[in-house]
């Protein structure tokens, strides 16, 4: 099987580095964050050509609340200014958009913007682009677990019937695949609270690349690098013999 034919249905992205760039470019941190986009563009672009039907991109943590105001006051109005911006070539492009994340504490402006790229862009059938803002890996997983937990009590959900897909329906992620793929850029290797369930089985892949470097070329070389990797998923031998395995038990 060549390189390329293993494509991952799933790749989610910690766009790391924003910050460190700016500052190696004598710029302010702002600054890093506003070339930051461009990049978003070429990881659409190149994922609508794979074939890549799920994109998760981290683009704000809950964590990063704790960031001087300027700086989230300054992404906010990034989030707001893109949303609107990027609307027409998403469209054209085929891609649905899905925010996960908390999105009570941002603002009616940039809940109003986000909500109406999700609203207008449903039809979108080649791509999901799913936007983590305000995301919390273990909020999710609590919520989750407060949601189920309240079902139960009102008797509506027998506990016993409470399995992995059950509780993975009760994730802002529900009904995605899980991701097969997981980069960071900016050579920090760590999750950040990151799609914690979600992540298990994933393949990561680090690079020291900053956010507002990475290229078509840094993609690229990721899915080449996931291509080679051997999936086993706590098993031993190839695919077909586990498949083999399987069936004859
Ligand atoms: C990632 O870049 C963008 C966000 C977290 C919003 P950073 O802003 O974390 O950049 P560094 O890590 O400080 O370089
Ligand atoms: C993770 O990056 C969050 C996003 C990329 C949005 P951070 O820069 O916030 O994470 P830490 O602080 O290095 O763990
Ligand atoms: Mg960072």
């Amino acid at each position: 099987m060549s390189a390329r034919n293993r494509i991952p249905q799933h790749v989610a992205i910690i766009m790391d580095g924003n910050g460190r760039w700016a500052e190696r470019h004598g710029l302010d941190r702002n600054e890093g964050h506003v070339r930051g986009v461009e990049p978003i563009r070429t990881v659409v672009r190149t994922a609508v050509r794979h074939g890549i039907g799920c994109l998760t991109l981290y683009a704000f943590s809950t964590e990063n609340w704790g960031r001087p105001a300027a700086e989230v006051g300054a992404l906010m109005e990034l989030f707001c200014r893109c949303a609107a911006s990027e609307m027409p070539e998403l469209r054209d492009q085929g891609v649905r958009v899905r925010i996960i994340g908390d999105r009570s504490r941002f603002s009616a402006e940039v809940r109003e913007n986000l909500e109406a790229l999700e609203r207008d862009t449903t039809r979108g059938a080649r791509l999901t682009l799913v936007l983590a803002l305000d995301y919390s890996s273990r909020a999710e997983l609590v919520g989750a677990a407060r949601r189920l937990a309240r079902e139960a009590a009102a008797g509506r959900l027998d506990p016993e019937t409470i399995d992995e897909r059950r509780f993975a329906d009760a994730l802002w992620t529900a009904g995605l695949p899980d991701p097969d793929l997981v980069i960071r850029t900016s050579g920090e290797q760590r999750l950040s609270n990151f799609l914690l369930w979600q992540a298990s089985y994933a393949e990561l892949c680090f690079t020291e690349v900053l956010w507002p470097d990475f290229t078509e070329a840094d993609f690229e070389h990721a899915l080449d690098e996931y291509a080679r990797r051997d999936r086993r998923f706590g098993r031993v031998g190839t695919p077909e013999e586990c498949e083999r395995r399987d069936e004859e038990k």
